[in-house]
């Protein structure tokens, strides 16, 4: 094995999940690691304490004259479970069929070490960068950023830039490079509905006593209407339409087909907002999703119970112009209107984080696009993507900078699931992108 992927096995090793405070020393562990291999590669670097994980910053010898780019990463991960689902250790990383399988290795870890390598080759083959470079990487993507906006707030100044460089999205298909240029934005919220004060026999009060379970799931399905819309009052009122150039465009994109989707998700029929196709669906249309739904018995065989109390967990994915605190309101006061009546309702608004949009056009878009092109041979698509970075958004409000996002996920990647995996093409292709990058952008 080469010395790159010797250095992203090491990296991997470390469970860095935010989320479980119990990793909270490998979280650190890893982002020493992070410091030393940025130190050695001759920058100079940064760990700046938050209240939970520390954040790395790391700068080469600024020139007067010279273009700074800002390169974005995160070095946590998402929780293994359902650990017995994983076909090797998740911290344990294999090469197997020209991919490297482990827990991060496409969320954020793979992508963002290619950054850091190309930086380490262009320094050994030219002595020095052509761009005034700013890592900035972190330890809490996953949990929502929630020390990086006053980080960004309290280091302005330092961290002033023209453009942002960020490989944390994705490719829409093996040897198709993508640049992004929107996210969704994203609310979420938890439901808990209350009804007797502790479980009841289903037979002795079932029928005069309201049932929470069943309550939960009338709110759930209060969500959508008949054909898929959602139901919630005001919910679209924001939603910027689709532009005719992207659903023409997107209409050829490789890899979005209902077959795709269908091969990828394992799922027997497409679904979703009536009129629009999938691609459109997953790029340019707001969601109400149900993440956890839970109460009452659910162990081997049957249980008579009518339970005290009934859960769920509800992420909103949202488009440019949804304001993610105007929707958790409007979320929150359907959830308590819907409620049936014999339970208690209680919403508990969550973390979010804005949509995002740019120009794929802009002078920056345009570089990207001829380094993707360098890298992998041919020229991007365009896409917006489904998931969410609010960082990056926070990031344009705060620096008033764009980001470019050069994703290199695959779909069958399994990010955030069991078997997580990163394709060694990518790794490598990724590595080429940082090189091609920092020079079109210097230009
Ligand atoms: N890298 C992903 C986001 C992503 C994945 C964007 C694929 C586009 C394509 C990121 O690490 C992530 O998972 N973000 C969370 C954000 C949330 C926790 C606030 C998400 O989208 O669920
Ligand atoms: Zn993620």
């Amino acid at each position: 094995m080469n010395q790159q992927l010797e250095d992203l096995f090491e990296f991997l090793r470390f469970p860095s999940i935010s989320t479980d405070s119990k990793h909270a020393g490998d979280v650190r562990n890893c982002a020493n690691w992070i410091i030393e291999k940025l130190t050695g590669m001759g920058l100079t670097t940064e760990l700046h304490e938050t209240p939970k994980h520390p954040i790395v910053i790391a700068r080469n010898q600024h020139e007067a004259g010279k273009k700074t780019v800002l390169i974005y990463g995160h070095y946590d991960v998402q929780p293994v479970d359902p650990v017995e689902l994983w076909d090797t250790s998740p911290f344990e990383p294999v090469l197997k069929d020209g991919r490297i399988w482990a827990r991060g290795a496409t969320d954020n870890k793979g992508q963002m070490l290619a950054h850091v390598l190309g930086v380490e080759e262009t320094l050994k083959e030219e002595g020095e960068l052509p761009v005034n470079l700013i890592f900035l990487f972190e330890g809490e993507e996953e949990i929502g950023s929630p020390n990086l906006v006053p980080f960004l707030k309290e280091h302005k100044d330092d961290l002033a830039c023209d453009v942002i460089a960020v490989s944390d999205t994705g490719m829409v298909a093996r040897g198709v490079p993508t640049m992004g240029y929107g996210l969704r934005g994203i609310s979420c919220c938890e439901v808990t509905v209350r009804g007797p004060k502790g479980d009841l026999h289903s037979g002795v009060y079932g029928g005069a006593v309201a049932n929470p379970a069943t309550a939960v799931a009338q709110l759930v399905a209060s969500l959508h209407d008949d054909e898929g819309n959602i139901a919630i009052e005001g919910f679209y009122d924001d939603v910027r339409p689709l532009e005719t150039w992207e659903r023409e465009m997107w209409a050829t994109v490789p890899g979005m087909s209902d077959d795709d989707l269908l091969k990828i998700t394992g799922s027997p029929a497409p679904f979703g907002e009536p009129g629009y196709s999938s691609a459109e669906r997953l790029w340019a249309r707001p969601t109400a999703e149900v993440n956890g739904i839970g109460g009452g018995y659910q162990g081997e065989g049957s249980k008579t119970v009518l339970p005290a109390k009934a859960m769920a967990k509800f992420s909103f994915r949202l488009v440019p112009d949804q304001d993610p605190k105007d929707i958790s309101a409007k979320v929150k006061a359907h959830l308590e209107k819907h409620c049936p009546p014999g339970v208690t309702v209680d919403v508990e608004v969550g973390h979010d984080g804005k949509p995002y949009i740019c120009d794929p056009h802009s002078e920056n878009g345009k570089a990207g696009q001829v380094a993707l092109e360098q890298a992998f041979g041919k020229a991007p698509v365009l896409i917006r993507e489904g998931g969410s970075i609010p960082i990056i958004q926070d990031m344009k409000e705060i620096l008033g900078v764009e980001s470019l996002m050069l994703g290199l996920a695959l779909p069958d990647c399994q990010i955030h699931a069991p078997n997580e995996n990163y394709y060694v093409e990518n790794f490598e292709g990724g590595i080429r992108l940082n090189k091609a990058l920092l020079k079109e952008l210097a230009k």
